[in-house]
């Protein structure tokens, strides 16, 4: 990530220099601050909307550039649709278009006027923006030389003098309401941010050690972080997660990060898991060269989890939370596990490996397992890159949702609509569970070609201690590649942090 634009809150003035974003509703009608400009610039506004047929529709806007009678630059009219009808998601969705069209021809500010026709815009509205806008703002251009960046500045391949959004203004009626309610909303762009940070970095850089590096470094936001070594994982008896890592000449690590923001009262921990395969090769059953270079992204579900507890901390959260996750690189090599190898997970249970590229759910069960045996959660959320068929399901619009629990199930399909991370549940059952049942140990770790994630979500379950109330999240389709939307253009979305914060903000703190 590179350096963001300082978002600020003022009050509706509409005397300032840069850019301005003024609002028009669907039909056309200008808010005040825009009937105030085209006042200013003698209908100027009112002109261009004519010309280009402009009527305020949801995602439209106008650019007028060099207007006379007011100091802006330019003042771009955007449509706002029908604000009436808004949803939480539509605002945040509002901030990262707006956001994108001040990409790269912008100077130093911009001054966004965020009302309606009838008025003022509620704080936790304009926090939405904010967020959305923050969101948009994501760029991982770290490894672009310096000229490269300036090309590519969302211009449309064309260099600007590297001039990029410095300040972005966000005009309401009360800035200060509106600077309290995003302060926890800054704490989860934040987390997003991170994510997306971790699933966008290449593999040679961010092996298992280093991805643990990075999660060590939440302390400095107050999170306790353990990083087991690979020998600590012996000693524990993860022999499942160890017989993934053990073709790589990186060592395996899991790390545990706790966030007591609920204190002793706040009891038993929410714990959340998450699969960081740092990179995907299949192993020895080697996946095709074609798209291999994706699995750099295998470790989403952990990058998720590090950027949940980021933000957790960051806004102080006053919920007690623990994350776990199990980091580990899957190569061939002459030492990798080979398929009809048999291994003993921690729980005692023995898996029969069928396929080395069945690996997200064996590094999950150990750290399943562990998570429960250590810390006796209230319930266990896990998120994974875990199966190509949950695409072929459910596309890249919905992630896999398994629990075994309806409550659980519901909290987290509810706070997928809320957040626009959204999930789809699908079944598990006794039929599914017999695909995984092995000639040879417990299990297998592959249930054949039909309903893949299923079986794979049944093979998670069989490491739940009864009465845990769990969920799978497979985010596969999600978590990476997932195409652009309004508040994300970088191939590691950052999928599961809005989610799991908005989850736990609703049912898990006190
Ligand atoms: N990491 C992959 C799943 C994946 C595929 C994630 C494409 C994102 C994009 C996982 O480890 C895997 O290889 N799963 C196999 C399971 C099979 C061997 C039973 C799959 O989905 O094909
Ligand atoms: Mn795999
Ligand atoms: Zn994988």
């Amino acid at each position: 990530m590179t350096d963001q634009t300082v978002l600020s809150f003022s009050s509706p003035s509409t005397a300032g220099d840069g850019v301005a974003v003024v609002f028009a509703e669907e039909g056309g009608k200008f808010t005040p601050a825009a009937q105030d400009l085209d006042k200013k610039t003698k209908g100027l506004l009112t002109k261009a909307a004519q010309i280009t047929t402009f009527k305020g529709k949801k995602g439209t806007s106008v650019d007028v550039l060099a207007p006379q009678g007011v100091k802006f630059a330019r003042i771009v009219l955007v449509g706002l649709g029908k604000p009436g009808e808004f949803v939480h998601e539509d605002w945040l969705n509002l901030g990262g278009t707006v956001r994108g069209k001040l990409s790269g021809r912008e100077g130093a500010a911009a001054h966004v006027y965020l009302e309606t026709v009838k008025g003022d815009v509620a704080p936790k509205d304009a926090a939405s923006f904010a967020l959305g806008a923050q969101l948009r703002d994501y760029k991982f251009d770290k490894y672009k030389s310096k000229s490269a960046k300036k090309a590519d500045n969302g211009n449309d391949g064309k260099a600007d003098d590297g001039k990029s959004l410095k300040k972005l203004v966000v005009h309401v009626a009360d800035p200060r309401a509106a600077g309290q309610a995003f302060a926890p909303e800054r704490a989860v762009a934040d987390g997003v941010n991170l994510a997306r940070d971790l699933v966008n970095e290449p593999a040679n850089v961010l092996g298992p050690a280093e991805f643990a590096a990075k999660a060590k470094a939440l302390s400095k936001a107050g999170v306790q972080v353990e990083v087991l070594s690979e020998a600590a994982l012996k000693r524990l008896g993860m022999g499942a997660l160890l017989a993934v890592g053990q073709g790589s000449e990186r060592p395996s690590h899991v790390v545990v990060m706790q966030w007591k923001g609920a204190g002793a009262k706040g009891g038993a921990p929410v714990a959340i898991v998450g699969k960081g395969v740092t990179f995907d090769t299949g192993g020895i059953s080697l996946k095709p060269a074609a798209g291999m270079e994706d699995m750099k992204g295998d470790m989403a579900g952990a990058a998720c989890v590090v950027g949940l507890m980021l933000a957790l901390a960051e806004r102080k959260a006053k919920v007690n939370a623990v994350g776990v996750i199990g980091l580990i690189e899957n190569m061939p090599s002459g030492g990798a596990t080979r398929p009809g190898d048999v291994v003993e997970a921690m729980s005692g249970t023995t898996i029969e490996v069928l396929n080395t590229d069945a690996e997200g759910r064996m590094v999950l069960a150990d750290c399943l397992w562990y998570t429960q045996d250590k810390f006796k959660p209230k319930a266990v959320i896990n998120l994974a890159t875990l199966t190509g068929a949950v695409m072929v399901a459910l596309g890249k619009e919905h992630a896999g949702l398994f629990s075994n629990n309806d409550e659980l199930s519901e909290r987290l399909t509810v706070a997928g609509k809320e957040t626009g991370e959204k999930l789809w549940r699908l079944p598990l059952g006794p039929k599914y569970d017999k695909l995984i049942d092995s000639k040879v140990a417990d299990i297998k770790n592959t249930g054949g070609r039909w309903g893949g994630s299923i079986s794979a979500a049944q093979f998670l379950q069989r490491f739940i201690k009864e009465g845990t109330p769990w969920a799978h999240l497979d985010v596969a389709g999600t978590a990476m590649a997932s195409g652009d939307t309004d508040i994300n253009r970088s191939w590691g979305s950052g999928f599961g942090v809005r989610l799991l914060d908005r989850l736990i903000r609703d049912h898990y703190e006190r």
